[in-house]
């Protein structure tokens, strides 16, 4: 088979690509990646000598059409994926996520290759804290951010290439995905890093928002699945049962690190901050009989932490420039939002921004 992975050199593409290259010997791999501020090549360089690297754009019809027509699938992970970037500049997200997922819909549809589109669990939007009830297969999309909101736009597009054009799509969403190879913007590469530095672990409002943390090589394992016996136009969810509060992420960075679980500080709320994402894999599970490895949530995290600890070199040429970006950010959000170290002060929850279902029937 010959693969073609958008987003290879991301943080789950590349731990796809090392997945492929050691579990399915017999797949050419293409990585297709603009190498945006969020691509490292470096990430695949245990697999260098295995795969074919091209350095391109998603949105280069051209380019996308000639790789297609000589591949037999595609994995779609290209993509902007950081909510916090999306918030400042939503540009790049439509341009990479819209016109990105079209521009390949097209060359798949001409030459009749089979497509897999990643997407997320944030086109659902968000649920209550403390409720019951999980996302599912059929549940409404309602997305919150810019990056979710061209997430959907993409997804609904794979949907509609489907039914008008019968191209043999398959999509899967998943929840918030933990490993190595992780950019340091997103909240447990940024935890664990500043923790190694000696700087206080940032939480956004209360801290009482949750993530149904999955790690990075189920959710690749699962996306196989799909991709080998998946139903084509159907949708699969992707979760491990991980439900964590983010402040007990943090606890737990700091506990594992050595430090006291209160050396962090509350920070300014994201706007619009999804409360809480869970996921009910039952399709997945007993249809594609796919069952997560990483069970032990402070077990994968430990992983992960000794793997940061272990490849510095990695991650410190993007640290700086990362935390001078939240800097700014946090600078631009007005002295009422100054941090507050933890225990500091009582914590009210966090603002809530008014959402189309709270507002009155009519
Ligand atoms: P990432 O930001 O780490 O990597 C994105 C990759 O895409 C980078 O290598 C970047 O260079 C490349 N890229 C960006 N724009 C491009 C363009 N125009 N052309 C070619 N390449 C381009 O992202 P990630 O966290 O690995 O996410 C990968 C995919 O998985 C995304 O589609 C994201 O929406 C989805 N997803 C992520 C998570 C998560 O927790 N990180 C969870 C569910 C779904
Ligand atoms: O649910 C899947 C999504 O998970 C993916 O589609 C996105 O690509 C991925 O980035 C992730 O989105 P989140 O916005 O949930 O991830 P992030 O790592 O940015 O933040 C996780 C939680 O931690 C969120 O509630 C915000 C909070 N946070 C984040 C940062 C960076 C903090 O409290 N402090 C921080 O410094």
């Amino acid at each position: 088979m010959r693969l073609l992975v958008t987003g290879g050199a991301g943080f789950i593409g590349a731990n796809f690509v090392h997945q492929t290259v050691a579990e399915h010997p017999e797949v050419h791999v293409t990585v297709l990646d603009a190498l945006t501020y969020a691509g490292n090549r470096a990430s695949l360089d245990p697999v260098a000598d295995r795969i074919e690297f091209v350095h391109g754009d998603v949105t280069d019809a051209a380019l996308v059409d000639g790789l297609i027509a000589r591949s037999d699938a595609v994995v779609h992970f290209a993509a902007e994926s950081h909510n916090d970037n999306s918030l400042a500049d939503p540009w790049p997200f439509v341009h990479t996520n819209i016109i990105g997922t079209y521009s390949l819909l097209q060359a798949v549809r001409a030459h009749d290759v089979r497509y897999h589109h990643i997407s997320t669990d944030e086109v659902y939007g968000d649920l209550e804290l403390g409720e019951p009830g999980r996302f599912t297969e059929d549940t409404a999309y309602n997305p919150s951010s810019p990056y979710s909101s061209t997430k959907a736009s993409s997804d609904l597009l794979v949907r509609a290439w489907t039914r008008s054009f019968g191209i043999r799509a398959t999509l899967s969403n998943c929840s918030n995905n933990y490993g190595p190879y992780q950019h340091v913007e997103k909240f447990i590469p940024r935890q664990i890093t500043n923790v190694l530095d000696g700087v206080r672990p940032k939480l956004y409002g209360n801290g009482l928002n949750v993530r149904d943390w999955i790690h990075v090589d189920d959710h690749n394992r699962a996306v196989w699945a799909v991709l080998e016996r998946g139903r084509i136009g159907e949708t699969y969810l992707i979760g491990a049962d991980g439900e964590t509060d983010n402040r007990t992420v943090v606890e737990s960075i700091l506990e594992i690190l050595g430090r006291d679980r209160d050396e962090f500080d509350f920070v300014t709320d994201r706007p619009g901050h999804d409360l809480r994402y869970a996921i009910d894999p039952s399709r997945l599970r007993d249809e594609l009989g796919w069952r997560p490895r990483y069970v032990d949530f402070r077990a994968g995290l430990e992983a992960t932490i000794g793997w940061y600890r272990d490849n510095e070199q990695w991650w410190r040429p993007q640290k700086a420039a990362t935390e001078a970006a939240y800097a700014a950010a946090e600078r631009g959000s007005g002295p009422e939002h100054r941090v507050r170290p933890a225990g500091s002060v009582r914590v009210p929850p966090g603002p809530r921004v008014a959402r189309f279902r709270e507002y009155p029937a009519h």
